[in-house]
């Protein structure tokens, strides 16, 4: 029988555009999910830009205004890759219109917002997934199954890291992601939302935190809206920098692990250090993006004299995903965990099966931002909501 086909549109094309716009077209080559995807339509404001995007990515035709795309019939999927604030108005007028819906992190600006989103989900009945896409690598899934089947014996410490150095330098302008009203939060929601999201993952939800949130540069050169790292400035005029560029917060797990976590835009030297450590009273893992298809496993039980961390390349054929790649050894990268969610995502609308991270696990992630927030507001513990 001829696979199924899925027609997408996407709405932004920069960034994570050409991320997911890589993923669809790699994912048949090494996934037999039942599901094609079919670059159906792609959404921006700029007909030029839009146009060159649909034609370098490979969409079949393109729309300059979101809400054209979501009426047309001949749209199973609405992918968004646009900021923050744009999320909950497009995932909502999808999932009305009977849309599929694939949403980047974090899911919204507000708890407020990501409530209304997964109800719009919910009453449409239709499927729709948070770009976490860090738990898709295999290394990590690999962890999970350490950690569920009980390798690591009782869990007592989460250690988590998301380190960048990409605005250090003063004079970088005042992108999207550094203004409040568009992007949320700064360091925390844009990459400790994805520490966040690796902590749930791998040991449980967060009960409580305290944290703390800090500013360093507080005024910078306006510039162009582009979030890249080659944003032009306006060398005449200056703004308010309103989000935070780090924050660090310690947290109890819901079965009594202690989490450390930071998120900082201001680590010399790291450009993209997303690591977590988790430590049992069996043992312990440990994963480092930038080196991400190895795993550190320490074991207590191993024999005095050849204890240590070992480096387990999670490229075999055991390793969850690996097995759909290359033969062991022949490592995959960042672009590879797009098409692993993809992958998992479509065979869940195949299946019927659950899917997550879903729009409930983006809602929670939205309330322990939140009360990391009014944490450091509040020089205060903070209990988070459980959904
Ligand atoms: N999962 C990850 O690893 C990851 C990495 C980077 C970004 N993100 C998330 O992806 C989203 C997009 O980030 P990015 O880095 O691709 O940003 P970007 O600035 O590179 O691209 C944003 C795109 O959205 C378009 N856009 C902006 N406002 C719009 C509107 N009102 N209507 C239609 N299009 C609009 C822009 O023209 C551009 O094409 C954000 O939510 C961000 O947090 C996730």
């Amino acid at each position: 029988m001829a696979p199924r086909e899925l027609r997408i549109g996407m709405v932004g094309y920069k960034f994570m555009g050409k991320a997911h716009s890589h993923a669809y077209r790699d994912l048949p080559f090494f996934f037999d999910t039942g599901v094609t995807p079919v670059m159906t339509a792609i959404a921006g404001r700029d007909e030029a830009g839009v146009r060159a995007a649909a034609e370098q990515f490979g969409f079949a035709s393109c729309e300059t205004d979101w809400r054209r795309l979501i009426e047309r019939d001949d749209i199973d999927v609405v992918d968004i890759v646009t900021p923050n604030n744009t999320h909950a108005e497009i995932a909502i007028a999808a999932a009305k219109a009977g849309k599929h819906i694939i949403c980047e992190k974090p899911l919204a600006l507000t708890v407020d917002q990501a409530k209304q989103m997964r109800d719009a989900v919910n009453e449409a009945g239709v499927r729709a997934i948070v770009c976490h896409n860090y738990r898709f690598s295999p290394a990590i899934q690999y962890a999970k199954q350490l950690i569920s089947s009980g390798k690591l014996g009782r869990i007592y410490h989460v250690r988590a890291q998301y380190l960048q150095d990409w605005i250090m330098d003063p004079e970088f302008p005042l992108v999207w992601r550094l203004r409040k009203e568009v992007t949320g939060s700064g360091a925390l929601g844009d990459i400790g939302a994805h520490i966040i999201d690796l902590g749930r993952f791998l040991v449980g939800e967060i009960t409580d935190l305290t944290a703390t949130m800090e500013t360093f540069i507080k005024e910078r050169p306006l510039g162009e809206m582009s979030g890249g790292l080659n944003a032009k400035k306006d060398v005449n005029a200056t703004g308010i920098v309103d989000v935070d560029d780090a924050a660090a917060w310690l947290a109890h797990f819901d079965q009594g692990a202690l989490g450390v976590f930071e998120a900082t835009r201001f680590a010399a030297g790291n450009r993209n250090g997303n690591r977590i450590e988790v430590n049992g009273e069996k043992g312990s893992i440990r994963w480092d993006l930038e080196n991400m298809n190895n795993l550190q496993v320490y074991l207590v039980d191993d024999a005095p004299g050849l204890q240590g961390f070992r480096t387990i390349n999670c490229t075999e054929e055991q390793h969850p995903f690996a097995g759909a790649y290359w033969p062991a050894g022949h490592i995959i990268g960042y672009e590879h965990t797009f098409i692993n969610l993809f992958a998992t995502f479509f065979q869940s609308i195949v299946d019927g099966t659950e899917c997550k991270p879903d729009f409930e696990d983006g809602l929670q992630n939205e309330r322990v931002l939140a009360a990391i927030e009014q944490s450091s507001e509040r020089g205060q513990w903070v209990q988070v909501t459980q959904g």
